[in-house]
């Protein structure tokens, strides 16, 4: 995703800003807030007025911001590396698929945001979840690279809010018995704060990870893990008292809806929504000390004269969805509750109070900050940095950056901790699916969700006239329509199609800019490019079609059918493709 053509401008943009600022040798510091599972679409931003004062009133809320693997572990590597899960191999929480040993054993470790940073002069400091399976066990194995100073959560006791362990620097681990999570991470990051605050020589950047509002899990007394909603600090605990998940028109439907497992869901009986609304209500609960949090936080930046050198970013590792489509409380779906995540980001230069337009990813967070930090932006990211400025994000919309990749691989699991109905385990097999969102954002002529399932269903959503996801156009009983942006129906999906087929293998710049791997001539640089009649052949009939060979646990390209790069077929003015003349 780059904003093409705008990178050096928005270099020179970003330098201007710089120039202004009261130290212009001194880097800015950057404070990134990433909390777990935090919805955007449940609307929990609206329960946390002191962020809403600080960050949102006071910068720029990205308001289709979106995670392209709504999985923790996943979604935190390709966030610090810049790189697509399909280009980590991290695409579970745990080994052989993902975690920390699999980030570690990928090579990962040497080649990921902090330790960049500190080749850019800064201090680095990171509290909190870093990622999945950094355990008891694999802390030390090595540690993680690139911190200045750090104090992370350790499974099994990661989301163990009343018994946390957290592991300092070459420290070995501590337990927290009894202490909610959230006053041990709070402590914690107002202690880097002042350490960061301290080193006058130094930029900083500060990683704050909470574990609200994910559920919580406890071990039992045979070793099993216990999955329950999270715990809030005794003084939120009655809060909200009459919260209840919004009402949408997807939320529980009389009618089934999405493809797969999800379109086999029964309406969930009252005693299941009584139920997941007391779960919502501990989740907002639970996000009141983060609100505390970057209360403290900017509290202390202020008093140390830093506002103005400082960039602070909020964002969260995936979304989540309650009821939506009958799902019990969960994330890992492709669906806008679960990709579109919340991304505020305050400081020097940022439109105050702003909401943009533009399409972003975790995948450009890398970047950004790279780019804020002074640093040339690296050749094998898959993203590109964020516009911050008005100019910037206006030019950004001028040259129309629209799509994001979405991928999964594995199973799907209800975190609420009951099982209401028997034949609905919580454990979903096979919930492993290659997506895209495509959104025209500088007229506003189209925004689609896309999706192909390792059982060959395919889904198509008009979010224009279908925001909720209700009807899937490529459902065999759908009444699809004869054309679409004015092409037939068939012929506007393939484009769609071709451009998954791209990205769904896609590597560094080719991620940024797809539409020129089928089209090097140039001359298509969006779907509305693309919708000239003159390609309809290629793109019905030329290309191969995004398909799965069978399910697989993770990424093992014999399961995943064609790929773009041995198989595709690129458009050429002679009318030749590229399986042709090769
Ligand atoms: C999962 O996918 C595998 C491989 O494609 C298939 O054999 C199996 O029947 C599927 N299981 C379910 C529960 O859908
Ligand atoms: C990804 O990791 C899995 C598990 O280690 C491995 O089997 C697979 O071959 C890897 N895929 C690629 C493309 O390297």
């Amino acid at each position: 995703m780059r904003f093409t053509g705008s990178l050096l401008a928005t270099g020179l943009q970003l330098s201007a800003v710089l120039a202004k600022q009261p130290s212009p040798n001194k880097k800015p510091n950057i404070v990134f807030v990433l909390t777990d599972d935090q919805d955007l679409h449940l609307q929990s931003m609206d329960y946390l007025p002191l962020v809403k004062k600080h960050l949102t009133d006071k910068g720029t809320f990205y308001k289709r911001h979106y995670c392209t693997t709504a999985l923790c572990c996943p979604s935190r590597v390709t966030l610090w590396t810049g790189k697509l899960a399909h280009n980590t191999n991290v695409t579970d929480v745990n080994p052989p698929w993902g975690g920390y040993p699999k980030f570690v054993s990928q090579g990962l470790n040497e080649a990921w945001l902090p330790v960049w940073l500190q080749e850019a002069g800064y201090d680095t400091y990171y509290t909190g979840k870093l990622f999945n399976s950094h355990s008891l066990d694999t802390y030390n194995k090595p540690f993680p690279a690139g911190w200045t100073g750090s104090d992370f959560l350790l499974d099994p006791y990661t989301y163990t809010y009343m018994a946390p362990r957290y592991q300092r620097n070459r420290d070995p681990p501590v337990a927290y018995e009894g202490v909610n999570t959230m006053e041990v991470i709070s402590q914690k990051a107002l202690g880097f704060l002042d350490d960061a605050i301290s080193n006058k020589d130094k930029p900083f950047f500060i990683g704050i990870a909470p574990i609200a509002p994910h559920s919580d899990i406890t071990g039992g007394k045979n070793g099993e893990r216990i999955w329950g909603p999270p715990v809030p600090l005794e003084k939120h605990a009655n809060l909200f008292p009459n919260a209840k998940v919004p009402r949408t028109p997807s939320f529980n439907p009389d009618v089934e809806s999405g493809a797969s497992w999800v379109r086999g869901l029964h309406k969930q009986g009252d005693e299941n929504v009584e139920y997941n609304d007391h779960y919502y209500r501990q989740r907002l609960r639970a996000l009141q000390s983060v609100d505390e949090l970057v209360d403290d936080v900017m509290k202390r930046l202020e008093a140390a004269k830093l506002l103005d050198n400082t960039y602070i970013i909020y964002s969260s590792d995936n979304g989540f969805h309650i009821g939506q489509h009958r799902m019990q409380p969960g994330k890992m779906c492709g669906y806008e509750e679960d990709i579109n995540v919340p991304l505020i980001i305050r400081g020097p230069g940022v439109p105050q109070g702003a909401v943009s337009d533009v399409v972003t990813a975790h995948v450009d967070l890398a970047p950004t900050i790279m780019q804020l930090a002074g640093m040339p932006l690296r050749d094998d990211f898959d993203g590109a940095a964020i516009p911050l400025t008005k100019p910037d994000q206006k030019k950004a919309i001028n040259n129309l950056h629209e799509h994001v990749t979405v991928e999964f691989w594995g199973k799907a699991l209800t975190e609420g901790g009951i099982v209401f109905r028997p034949d609905e385990p919580a454990t979903i097999l096979n919930n492993t699916y290659k997506s895209l969102r495509i959104i025209d954002v500088k007229k506003n002529d189209y925004n689609f969700y896309y999706s192909v399932w390792c059982n060959n269903e395919h889904e198509l959503y008009d979010m224009k006239t279908d925001p909720y996801q209700m009807t899937n156009l490529l459902h065999p009983a759908a009444k699809a329509p004869k054309t679409l942006l004015g092409r037939p129906f068939d012929a506007m999906v393939a484009r769609l199609d071709a451009l998954l087929f791209v990205l769904k293998s896609c590597k560094h710049e080719t991620c940024v800019e797809p539409w020129s791997a089928l089209h090097p001539a140039g001359n298509v640089k969006s779907l509305k490019d693309a919708l000239n009649q003159r390609f309809d052949d290629f793109y019905v009939k030329q290309q191969k079609k995004v398909r799965f060979e069978r399910c697989a646990d993770g990424l093992l390209i014999d399961a995943e059918g064609p790929q773009f790069e041995t198989e595709g077929s690129v458009y050429r003015r002679d009318g030749l493709h590229w399986s042709e003349w090769t």
